[in-house]
Parts: C-alpha cells; structure tokens; sequence
C-alpha cells in the first residue's frame, strides 16, 4: 500500500505540472485531467470497483467540494484523503468536482493504471 500511494504522488505531482501550465488549464478538459489522479482508487472516471471507497461520478459538485474542503481541514475523518485533498488549490478542487458531477455514474470499471 505504501509503494501504492507514493506511486500515486508522483503521477499527482506530474498531472499538476502538468495542470499548472497555462495553455493546458484553459483546456475544456483539465477537470478530467486532474480527475485522473482519482481514478487510481475511485475507479476509471469516478466509478468505483463495487463501490470501495465510493463513487464520485454524478455525485453533486457542492457537496464533493465541501468533502475535499473538509477532508483538507481534517475535520471529516479519513484514512488517505487527508493526504489527497491537500494537494490541490480550491480552483483545481472546483474543477474536478465539476467533472464528477457531469459524469454519468454507471457500471464499476478496473482501476486505471498510474
Ligand atoms: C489512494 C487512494 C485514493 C485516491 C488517490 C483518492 N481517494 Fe478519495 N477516498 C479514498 C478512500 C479510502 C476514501 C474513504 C475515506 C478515507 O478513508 O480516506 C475516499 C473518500 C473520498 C470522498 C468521500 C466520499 C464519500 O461519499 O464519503 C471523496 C469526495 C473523495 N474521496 C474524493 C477524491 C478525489 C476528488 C480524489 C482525487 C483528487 C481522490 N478522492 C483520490 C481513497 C482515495
């Protein structure tokens, strides 16, 4: 699990620069460029393999964004997204809760490959 997750904050480290440049953020398609980094545990586009941990696809992007805030703060309890959320700024947070939303949930799909 440990070689996992620090796989994982070297693809998250790369998909930011990524991010951060600014002809790519301008992209229609940053959300899901920065949506990628869950897909690793959330399932391929927010559709978790039977639910664990939970989908985010066509989840509302409010209530996504207060769990990251929260998530962030500390003050909702988490194992790995305490870690996860803090690495991200709100306007990046913005984005890919707007991309979960617009996803249409459907059948769980394998991890995607980091
Ligand atoms: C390393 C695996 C992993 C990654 C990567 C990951 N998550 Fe999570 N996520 C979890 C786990 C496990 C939980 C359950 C809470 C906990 O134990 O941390 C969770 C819970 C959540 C929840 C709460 C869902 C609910 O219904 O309670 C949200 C929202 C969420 N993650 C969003 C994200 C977003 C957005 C990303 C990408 C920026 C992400 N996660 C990346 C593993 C991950």
């Amino acid at each position: 699990m440990k070689t996992f997750i620090s796989h994982f904050r070297l693809f998250a480290a790369a998909a930011c620069t990524i991010a951060a440049h600014p002809a790519f953020a301008q992209d229609a398609n940053a959300g899901r460029d920065l949506a990628a980094a869950c897909f690793t545990c959330h399932g391929t586009n927010g559709n978790s393999v039977q639910g664990v941990p939970p989908s985010l696809a066509g989840r509302n992007s409010a209530e996504l964004l207060q769990a990251m805030k929260e998530f962030q703060s500390g003050k909702r309890p988490a194992t790995v997204m305490h870690q996860q959320a803090r690495g991200y700024t709100d306007p990046q947070l913005q984005l890919i809760a707007a991309y979960f939303a617009s996803v249409k949930p459907g059948p769980a799909q394998l991890p995607a490959k980091p």
